[in-house]
């Protein structure tokens, strides 16, 4: 089906122009649609190939439809695109000949219904460039009340401005989301600006917007400006208003509530003769959305206060740290404070949004950032991240960021002992059994670099001795199990993608065969992710005897109690293949 532009065109006659007037015309004119209680239609010539330019058209074509929200249809069928003849649409052919309204002396039946017709030609520079055909269905027209009589007569005036060319406006453009309709609210004003008729909705809003006395008779501008706050900003429009001189649309805002107000001037010949003033009342709107901008004020600040008074704590408890005596306890106070620490950064990142989830990347990189700096000066730890977290909802950050803490500090504490070495985080994220990249989905097999996690595992097993650079000179672990994993190291040769990494990737799940099978595989159920997390160093390796379940100290019994309340995961720490420790942490979480 052509655009409408293009259908607008296959009149040779008509060019941009007359495609942006059209254009302008049906964004507007349900306005007469609604005010006559009528179907149009866009009819444009559509000249035969040999048609002489000048010719009398002989075939017309819908470009455009509306239907009225205010009664019955006349069409119950999409009636763009359908063609006639000019015999058959004689009013039409008329209307572009003779350039006025022409109206249908009797009903014409169609399927049954009582339909009058009017033809309205649409002027611009001075040519008439298409014709709207207005049928009113007859059966919902009854004994007219002052209302529909009112709606007629602005219907009737609209109409003589299409003919005129002075509808639809040229700069009435506005940046308000969405314009009064008719049935919001109409006021008809003279041309001096009293109102001379009021629909009951447009005197509903007025008496919401606080307004009081009688509004027929009155002026317009007066009663509203004598409403809105003095001073406001609306001043301009108020006096457009009173005049009705130009078309404008603005929002007031008084003590009681808030208008939408669109004001049509109604020309004729020229002369101003009145002017139509749509009005919506946006109070509830209004209201509402300053609620709830309010409420996520609101939340944001609390996140703020929580981590100031996170960090107040973590500062107390520094300070009495540096006070005790014992060695015991005031290692014990600044595990404390690292705790409440790590709690702090969830709540310092959820203060920045009003989600309640939050980008756990950047809650993660701080954490590597926090363990780095703990590590003994003289042991340049170089953390590395690999993998997405992504989105995480705001009640798991908190225990993941926990658990985070304990497992990077003890790869530093127990694992390197504060001497220089590889400390790596690796995270992927399955949905339905696909690992999730950075840029969506990607296949969790044969693509070096993009599954997370591998670029670190090479680095940590020397696959790639390029690796060295970033991870410092002092990596005893780094290469003497390189042998043993030549699988690995045939993997990589082709690998240059990761080079500007300074790391070579290796596709963890082609080099080593025998691990567990894609965890994706296990039961998630659905709108469910399953991360993966792995952390790993290449220090002194667990203590003879090791087991997770049954160590009674705190950092460990603080995870295993996370990881199964909160995370609802599972957990196993073990020896890392070729020297270290590596702790595997999966956990379901929603798929945002
Ligand atoms: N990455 C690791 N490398 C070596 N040993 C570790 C590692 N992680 C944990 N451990 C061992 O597990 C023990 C318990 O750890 P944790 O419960 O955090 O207590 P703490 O860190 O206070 O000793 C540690 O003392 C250490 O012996
Ligand atoms: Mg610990």
């Amino acid at each position: 089906m052509p655009s409408f532009a293009e259908s607008v065109r296959a009149n040779p006659a008509l060019g941009t122009a007359d495609v942006a007037t059209l254009q302008r015309l049906v964004t507007d004119w349900h306005l007469l649609a609604d005010l006559s209680f009528a179907d149009l239609l866009l009819w444009v010539a559509q000249p035969g190939p040999d048609d002489g330019p000048g010719a009398e058209p002989r075939a017309f074509r819908v470009v455009a439809q509306a239907r009225p929200t205010t009664g019955p249809t006349a069409y119950s069928d999409d009636m763009v695109g359908h063609q006639a003849t000019a015999a058959e649409l004689p009013l039409v052919a008329s209307a572009l000949r003779a350039g006025r309204v022409v109206r249908d002396g009797d009903p014409q039946w169609r399927d049954r219904v009582p339909v009058r017709l009017e033809a309205i030609p649409v002027r611009s520079g001075g040519r008439v460039i298409a014709v709207i055909a207005r049928s009113t269905n007859m059966i919902g027209i009854r004994m007219p009340s002052r209302l529909e009589l009112s709606y007629l007569q602005a219907a009737s005036d609209l109409s003589t401005m299409i003919s005129e060319g002075t509808f639809p406006p040229k700069d009435s453009r506005t940046d308000l989301s969405r314009l009064p309709r008719i049935g919001d609210g109409l006021v008809r004003l003279d041309p001096a600006g009293v109102i001379t008729y009021v629909s009951p909705n447009a005197l509903s809003a007025y008496r919401r917007f606080g307004f009081a006395g009688n509004l027929l008779g009155s002026h317009l501008g007066r009663v509203t400006a004598q409403l809105a706050p003095s001073g406001s900003p609306t001043d301009e429009a108020l006096a457009a208003m009173v005049s009705g001189e130009a078309f404008r649309a603005t929002e007031i805002d008084s003590v009681d509530g808030t208008l939408v107000i669109r004001t049509l001037p109604l020309l004729r010949a020229g002369e101003r003769i009145g002017a139509l003033v749509l009005i919506r009342d946006v109070t509830d709107l209004r209201s509402r959305e300053r609620e709830l901008m309010s409420k996520d004020a609101t939340i944001r600040e609390i996140h703020h206060r929580v981590k100031n008074n996170l960090q107040t704590v973590a500062a107390l408890l520094r300070l009495q740290s540096r006070r005790v005596k014992a060695v015991e306890a005031r290692t014990a106070l600044d595990e404390a404070v690292r705790r409440v620490g790590s709690i702090a950064v969830v709540h310092e990142m959820l203060s920045q949004g009003v989600e309640d989830r939050l980008d756990f990347d950047h809650v993660a990189d701080r954490l590597l950032g926090l363990v780095a700096d703990v590590s003994a000066p003289e042991a340049t730890v170089t953390p590395i991240r690999t993998g997405h977290f992504g989105e995480i909802p705001a009640e798991t950050a908190t225990p993941l960021a926990l658990v985070l803490t304990e497992l990077l500090h003890n790869a530093v504490e127990h694992g390197l002992q504060n001497r220089p070495g590889a400390l790596m985080l690796g995270i992927r994220r399955y949905r339905d059994g696909q690992l999730l990249g950075r840029g969506g989905v990607v296949p969790s097999v044969g693509r070096p670099g993009a599954a997370g996690g591998d670029q670190s595992r090479a680095a940590l097993n020397g696959a790639g001795q390029n690796g060295a650079g970033q991870n410092g000179a002092g990596q005893k672990g780094v290469g003497q199990d390189s042998a043993g994993q030549s699988g690995a190291g045939q993997d990589s040769a082709g690998q240059s993608g990761a080079g500007e990494t300074g790391v070579v990737a290796v596709n963890a799940v082609d080099a080593l065969p025998d691990e567990e099978p894609p965890p994706a595989l296990r039961a998630v159920g659905f709108g469910t992710d399953l991360i993966r997390i792995e952390v790993e160093d290449d220090g002194q390796g667990l203590p003879e005897g090791f087991d997770l379940a049954s160590s009674g100290s705190l950092g460990l019994q603080i995870v295993r109690s996370l990881v199964s309340g909160e995370l609802k995961g599972h957990i196993e720490i073990a020896a890392r293949r070729g020297g270290g420790t590596r702790v595997l942490l999966e956990f379901p979480t929603a798929s945002i």
